[in-house]
């Protein structure tokens, strides 16, 4: 396969899906939440990564599909084009708030797998309002599910932290893991986004792209940082 730059390498890194940087906003300012998002996206972010918590599936507890309704009129470019906004739902049931996620302006809808109870079903009923499904993985989670709904989704998003908090340390096995969802979503021929979340950085990045993963979370890596251009520049400039 050639690539961009001309030259032949193998088509397992010369990826044509365009890198996607989504920031997280559990770490941005919870008081100015709409600034925080005009603020990400005015500074090169392609998605807003939106984690939702329950604190009973995780032990902590965020935000609603109010908030997400909320944000949804921040969530655009300056052209007025929409950003995509990417709940994760790290909740238990997941049907319900699925739900009221779409109807509160979701783009995608995430949720793990352990938490529900008819998986297959959970992903229809995602999809059948018109929103884009995806499956969560936690670090000790094995991607066996895919067998059976791989061609159901359109999103994996692979945990490289235990879910619950921002600003932890990247779990290495993470990598094996985005290199086995790869080699699936190759296999399966669809156009699925591998997303990883969870301790990613502009110096670990690389790692995380040459292992297989198009699409980034990072929440402290970018918020609370003095130029959110500056971070997200450097995580390009790491991919290209
Ligand atoms: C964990 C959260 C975090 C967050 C990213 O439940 O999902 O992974 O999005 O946080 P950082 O980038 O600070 O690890
Ligand atoms: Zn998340």
């Amino acid at each position: 396969m050639a690539c961009e730059n001309g030259g032949f390498i193998h088509p397992d890194t010369c990826m044509s899906t365009p890198f996607r940087i989504a920031p997280s906003i559990l770490s941005a300012d919870f008081a100015r939440l709409g600034e925080e998002v005009r603020d990400v996206i005015q500074a090169g972010a392609d998605w807003i990564h939106f984690d939702v918590m329950d604190n009973h599936y995780v032990p902590n507890l965020t935000f609603g599909p109010m908030v997400c309704q909320a944000l949804k009129p921040h969530a655009r470019r300056a052209d007025g084009r929409p950003v995509p906004i990417d709940v994760h739902l790290m909740i238990q049931p997941v049907d319900a708030l699925a739900g009221a996620f779409i109807d509160a302006g979701a783009d995608l809808v995430s949720f793990h797998p352990d938490a529900s109870a008819h998986v297959h079903r959970s992903v229809q009923a995602i999809k059948a309002r018109g929103c884009q499904a995806g499956l969560t993985f936690n670090p000790a989670q094995p991607l066996d599910v895919l067998d059976w709904v791989i061609d159901d989704i359109d999103l994996i998003l692979i945990m490289s932290v235990n879910p619950g908090f921002g600003g932890q340390s990247f779990i290495d096995s993470a990598l094996r893991k985005i290199e086995q969802a790869r080699r699936r979503i190759e296999a399966s021929g669809k156009d699925i986004r591998l997303e990883v979340d969870g301790g990613i950085k502009a110096d670990n990045i690389r790692r995380v792209a040459d292992a297989g993963a198009d699409t980034f979370v990072a929440g402290s890596a970018i918020f609370g940082k003095p130029d959110y251009k500056a971070v997200i520049d450097s995580m390009r400039a790491a991919l290209a």
